[in-house]
């Protein structure tokens, strides 16, 4: 079965599909959410995704045959392309071309992609149209909703970056078939955050599966994770405030993944920011100690790390130091008391510290 999540933003409402879908498929929801004057379309891929994807070339001859003037440039893989440097090559080739402001651009790739061909459609004419058709789990369920995009500085990831909602999203969970497993588990991570944050069901249901998921129950997960992130979306498109539950597991996570040199995924450091949140909820009184012990036993089963090396505790300390949503001496940190349920508390860094995931051995 094929499904579709709205996200209201009034005019700048779109629809999610997620779904198998034939490359027609895909091209019919773009073309139908494109203004039918487009003039030209620009192709940004994830090369790492060209080399191991066949359906990366049925996309680009279907999109040929239906939409004006279609240029396809190959982008560096994964995060790679995050860069100024990236960003100014990909402008600097949508100039050469030309394509002028009634031109659409097109992210086929995972999250960095989808962030690069945003924020290229965001800045390109000081503002273009754009559609994305995430290849991993982890955009479909997150990066290729909600409207940010960027890139990276050295300083950090994400620095530079503007809201710019895209005109469409096309999950076909067909892609997840040459997507490693490792990266398709690390975004079952964000899954689960979903479901802590607003739908228990997910839980459950991830609880039932474990990792082996079948293309419809993929759909279903990503369907259900789509729908919380944008009905948060649609409260609070600028992240003021009700945004910020999609931080849950992230103020750790975010550190651990810095803190490991990037060798962990960022679904894997947002499942140990995820059991070190509830820990902590459950030593603050605002969560249960059973909770943190369903999300261990639920994360490990998903293959999710959920114990860290003891050399990165000192490290996560001094970066959540400088975490950029701190404020003053303390952190607004999420709990989650209840599955569904989220709460925001004002946290130092030094307790955050205190109970971080217990550490192994090593
Ligand atoms: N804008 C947002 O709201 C938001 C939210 C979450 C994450 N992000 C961003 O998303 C990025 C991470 O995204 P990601 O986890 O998708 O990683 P990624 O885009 O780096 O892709 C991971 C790897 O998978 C490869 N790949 C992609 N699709 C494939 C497929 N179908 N088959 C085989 N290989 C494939 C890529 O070449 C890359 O090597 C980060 O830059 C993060 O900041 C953004
Ligand atoms: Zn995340």
């Amino acid at each position: 079965v094929n499904l579709s999540v709205p996200v209201h933003l009034g005019e700048r409402s779109y629809e999610v599909r997620i779904g198998a879908f034939s490359p027609d498929d895909i091209v019919d929801a773009i073309a139908g959410a494109l203004d039918p004057a487009t003039t030209g379309v620009a192709v940004l891929v994830d090369a790492g995704l060209a080399a191991r994807s066949p359906k990366v070339g049925a996309l680009l001859a279907a999109l040929a045959a239906r939409l004006p003037r279609v240029e396809r440039l190959d982008l560096p893989a994964g995060e790679a392309s995050k860069t100024l440097t990236e960003m100014g090559h990909t402008v600097e080739w949508l100039a050469k071309q030309p394509f002028d402001r009634r031109a659409a651009v097109i992210g086929v790739g995972g999250g960095a992609t989808t962030d690069h061909a945003g924020f290229a459609a965001a800045i390109y004419l000081r503002g273009i149209p754009f559609a994305l058709v995430p290849t991993t789990l982890l955009a479909m369920v997150d990066a290729s909703v909600g409207g940010k995009t960027g890139v990276d500085l050295s300083a950090g990831k994400n620095l530079v970056g503007a809201f710019h909602q895209p005109r469409a999203v096309v999950a076909d969970v067909g892609f997840l078939e040459t997507l490693p497993d490792r990266e398709r588990i690390a975004g079952l991570a964000e899954v689960v955050k979903c479901g802590f944050i607003a739908d228990p069901g997910l839980l459950d249901l991830l609880e039932r599966t474990g990792p082996a998921l079948s293309l419809d129950e993929h759909v279903e997960i990503i369907t259900r994770a789509v729908r919380v992130k944008a009905d948060v979306v649609a409260s609070d498109e600028r992240e003021g405030g009700r945004r910020a539950i999609l931080n849950f597991g992230h103020t750790v996570g975010h550190a651990l993944e810095a803190a490991s040199g990037y060798e962990l995924l960022h679904g894997e450091a947002v499942a140990l920011g995820m059991v070190a949140a509830l820990e902590l909820g459950a030593a603050r009184g605002i969560g249960s100690r059973a909770l943190a012990d369903r999300a261990r036993a639920l994360l490990q089963r998903l293959g999710l790390p959920v114990d860290f090396e003891r050399r990165l505790v000192q490290q996560v300390w001094a970066a959540l130091a400088v975490d950029k949503k701190r404020r003053g001496q303390t952190i607004r940190f999420v709990f989650c008391p209840r599955p569904g349920e989220t709460a925001f508390d004002e946290i130092a860094p030094s307790e955050i510290a205190r109970y971080l995931p217990r550490p192994t051995a090593a």
